[in-house]
């Protein structure tokens, strides 16, 4: 099991003590919104180049945003690896993938919970990575909704069947007994934000997930 971190819920005020409490997992999940597609903002591009100096992980950014495709070149030139936007934004998809692909990203297509995988099936065969939310996306520290583990298994069966290479991760409300579930249903990545941040030694967890 891929562990990544949601920086969303650290302690902004000393981001890079944070992220180092997490440093053993290998990627790291950077939420990025807009106040537009979720009634939230978080912060921009800026933040992640800066992050991106000090830290080797893999950075998966999130974009929560209403029209991605406008700012991919941003958050590519910052230092993201892969990039995942909303199937449910306002850019084409195609378009978007191609965007992430022009910067030598690896492009990801995330679905909120009321969005079924039968919707992106005409584009798995284009991205690196499907992120299934188990929460509406916006804030940290909801409950996980059960509803995501046939869509993960749901994503198994098609990449089995296609041959297919996308990872697949979950966000939202993972937590020591989530997190048995998702890796049950197959799950590649298990985004962790609340449950992660609150440890008083979250890299000892992430080395147990680590062997999930
Ligand atoms: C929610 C974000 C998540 C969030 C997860 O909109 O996309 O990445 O930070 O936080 P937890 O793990 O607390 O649900
Ligand atoms: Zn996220």
């Amino acid at each position: 099991m891929i562990i990544s971190p949601s920086i969303l819920s650290a302690d902004f005020s000393k981001l890079k003590k944070e992220i180092k409490r997490v440093n053993q997992a290998k990627f790291l999940h950077i939420d990025v919104m807009d106040g537009v597609f979720v009634p939230n903002i978080s912060f921009g591009a800026k933040i992640v180049k800066e992050i991106r100096s000090h830290f080797d992980m893999i950075f998966d950014t999130h974009l929560m945003i209403i029209d991605p495709i406008k700012y991919i070149k941003d958050f590519a030139e910052a230092g993201s690896d892969y990039i995942t936007f909303h199937f449910e934004a306002n850019s084409s998809v195609e378009d978007c993938i191609k965007e992430i692909r022009k910067y030598k990203c690896h492009p990801g297509i995330s679905i909120k919970p009321k969005t079924d995988v039968k919707e992106i099936v005409p584009y798995l065969k284009d991205v690196e990575l499907v992120l299934v939310m188990s929460v509406e996306p916006g804030f940290g520290g909801q409950k996980f909704m059960p509803s995501a583990i046939d869509k993960i298994k749901e994503l198994v069966k098609l990449r089995e069947e296609n041959n297919y290479t996308y990872l697949i991760s979950v966000d939202g409300g993972i937590n020591d007994k989530t997190i048995l579930d998702v890796a049950n249903a197959g799950v590649d990545i298990s985004v962790l934000g609340s449950y992660l941040f609150k440890l008083p030694r979250a890299n000892k967890e992430i080395k147990k997930f680590n062997r999930l």
